[in-house]
């Protein structure tokens, strides 16, 4: 009985997941051979005028995968009745959906009708980490595009109020291992937070603590300067690491110091796995930069889609 009882969770377990398997290097090969330097030519040209949007691409990816796959359904528009993803609460803060505008329109210059939506962002959030002094990787190719986007479905995102079970539960649905939430949570070492994603450790963090104990002294202090629990100035918040335009190893020395800013990000010290892996990244900005190459291709290959959109704020 309890051997049956395990089969059929494997078998749930595996069908909640849909690692995509079809994905290739040469997808567009014949049919838009130039599309990665055509995509990379918009992030770059973006990212010269505002360098705060290699961070948004990024998290952008990330919230397109994590809901219904890799199907660029974080990049629909509301309509009429339907409230679509990018404005439930966790992605109002997400930006620079201009960019992927601009490479969509040069990619359907070049060929039109070919390339995905879903496929132009996961380039993006590659040129993204690239350009900000990360590692470069090829990126698997042929995802499609949704047609469902929903504000409601936005809430399945990770938190940043998570602890580490919470974490696990999230990242295995989607057939992602802790060494894959260690890995991409590096991308913390880009971009900035506001004020409201990390207040719960500065005020009113427990009955007995007014701020999380496991949180640097000074670094709790600088931060209640910034969001101070009256009168907190509008949009207020801080950067994720004091190198927000470049891709490092910061993030994981923070976190050993008791300076990180999510909860989620301290609880990466809250088991023996993940806490060897925050150490082992945050001696080796190698064996970082490889782990999390490993682990985006990973999280890109979540799937979704049926369709190659014309317009990527619009299904077909
Ligand atoms: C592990 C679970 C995660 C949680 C709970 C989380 C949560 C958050 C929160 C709350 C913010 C700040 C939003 C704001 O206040 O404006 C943020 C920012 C950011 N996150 Fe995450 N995140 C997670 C994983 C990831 C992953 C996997 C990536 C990419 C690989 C990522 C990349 C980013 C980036 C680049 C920013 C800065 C965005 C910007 O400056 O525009 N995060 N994250």
């Amino acid at each position: 009985m309890a051997i049956m009882v395990s089969f059929l969770c494997l078998v749930l377990m595996f069908s909640l997941v849909s690692i995509g398997d079809s994905l290739s290097l040469n997808y567009y090969e014949k049919t838009c051979p130039h599309v990665d330097f055509i995509v990379a030519k918009a992030v770059k040209e973006a990212t010269s005028k505002d360098k705060t949007v290699p961070a948004a691409l990024l998290r952008m990816h990330f919230h397109d995968c994590f809901i219904r796959g890799c199907d660029a359904s974080v990049l629909l528009n509301s309509k009429g009745k339907n409230q679509a993803e990018k404005d439930g609460p966790p992605n109002i803060s997400l930006h620079a959906f201009y960019v992927i505008d601009n490479a969509k329109k040069a990619v359907e210059a070049s060929c039109p009708g070919v390339v995905s939506c879903a496929d132009i962002l996961a380039l993006a959030a590659r040129d993204a980490v690239f350009l900000s002094g990360g590692p470069g990787w090829d990126v698997p190719k042929g995802r499609k595009d949704g047609r469902t986007s929903k504000a409601s479905e936005s809430i399945q995102l990770p938190a940043p109020t998570f602890n580490i079970s919470q974490l696990k539960q999230s990242f295995s649905q989607r057939g992602l291992s802790m060494e894959d939430l260690v890995a991409l949570s590096g991308g913390h070492t880009l971009g900035f937070s506001h004020c409201s994603s990390f207040r719960n450790r500065i005020h009113n963090f427990d009955a007995k603590h007014d701020v999380d104990p496991s949180m640097n002294p000074s670094f709790a202090a600088k931060l209640k300067s910034i969001c101070p629990l009256k009168n907190q100035p509008k949009n207020a918040g801080t950067t994720m690491d004091p190198s927000p335009t470049t891709f490092d190893n910061t993030y994981y020395k923070l976190i050993l110091q008791g300076k990180s800013l999510f909860s989620s990000d301290q609880a990466l010290l809250t088991t023996p796995k993940t806490k060897n892996l925050v150490s082992e990244f945050a001696t080796s900005k190698d064996a970082f930069y490889k782990a999390f190459v490993k682990s985006m291709i990973k999280m890109s290959n979540i799937n979704g889609g049926q369709e190659i959109r014309k317009d990527c704020r619009v299904v077909n």
